[in-house]
């Protein structure tokens, strides 16, 4: 079992509409309910035009709040853009940043996450940095060099480390049923580690990338991996919940 407390977070993407969205969100409080007080850290990140209303949804229960995305600035003439402080505005604890979608589909630099990460935690915001290695990185060998740079460079110089998690995501396994072995998982944690040099022992580290009920149980043996961020096994109440179960204890 992990030394640090273990986070599990749901990542809805662009999933959810109204009524299915705030059905999913009571489904699954209701299911943390069951196991009050939690023995670990739940948090579901749903689009920004649900946030609201499953913060609502929410309240008084174990289920945490999260973003997708943040601006760099707190206010401004950015269109279609949300700032952190209006994440914590609606509710939110944590907030997903530098996803590979938002890297590969949005063009997101590591610099520009470094300043997503920055102005999060000026808002008070926990963030979830993603890093991930491409098909062609990991085909290359260069799995250690791309992560030991996307974490060094996506993070601002005076981090708060109690308010960082890393989420290390294999761009070829999100969405795609493949996997890394949980040992590879844990190797790859280690220079997640070493990267983030003294603070290393103290962020947690989070496996993301076609995370199932049925798989989630081997990567969470791993004591060095302390939890999971899970896409499209997180829009089932039942599936969501049962990938938690090596959690609860
Ligand atoms: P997946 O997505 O679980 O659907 O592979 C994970 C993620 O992108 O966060």
């Amino acid at each position: 079992m992990s030394k640090r407390r273990r986070l599990i977070v749901a990542n809805w993407k662009m999933y959810g509409r109204l009524t299915s969205g705030l059905v999913l969100a009571r489904d699954i409080a209701a299911f943390a309910e069951t196991a009050r007080p939690l023995s670990f850290d739940l948090v579901l990140c749903p689009p920004a035009t649900l946030t609201w209303a499953i913060g609502e949804t929410l309240q008084g229960t174990q289920v945490m709040l999260g973003g997708q995305d943040c601006h760099t600035a707190t206010h401004g003439a950015y269109t279609g853009d949300i700032s952190a402080a209006m994440l914590v505005d609606l509710g939110c604890r944590y907030v997903i940043l530098g996803h590979s979608e938002r890297r590969h589909g949005h063009g997101e630099s590591n610099e520009l996450i470094a300043k997503k990460v920055e102005a999060a935690q000026v808002a008070g915001l926990t963030t979830i940095v993603c890093v991930g290695e491409t098909a062609e990185d990991l085909k290359a060998g260069a799995t250690a060099e791309i992560i030991g740079k996307q974490v060094r460079e996506s993070l601002p110089k005076n981090i708060r480390t109690s308010d960082l998690v890393i989420a290390y995501e294999p761009v070829w396994a999100i969405g795609t049923g493949q996997q890394p072995e949980p040992k590879d998982i844990v190797a790859v944690n280690r220079h997640i580690r070493n990267a983030l040099g003294d603070i290393g022992e103290t962020v947690r580290l989070l496996y993301g990338g076609s995370v199932t009920p049925s798989n989630a149980g081997g990567i969470l043996a791993e004591d060095e991996i302390d939890g999971l961020l899970v896409g499209s096994a997180s829009l089932n109440a039942d599936g969501f919940w049962a990938i938690t179960e090596p959690c609860r204890i």
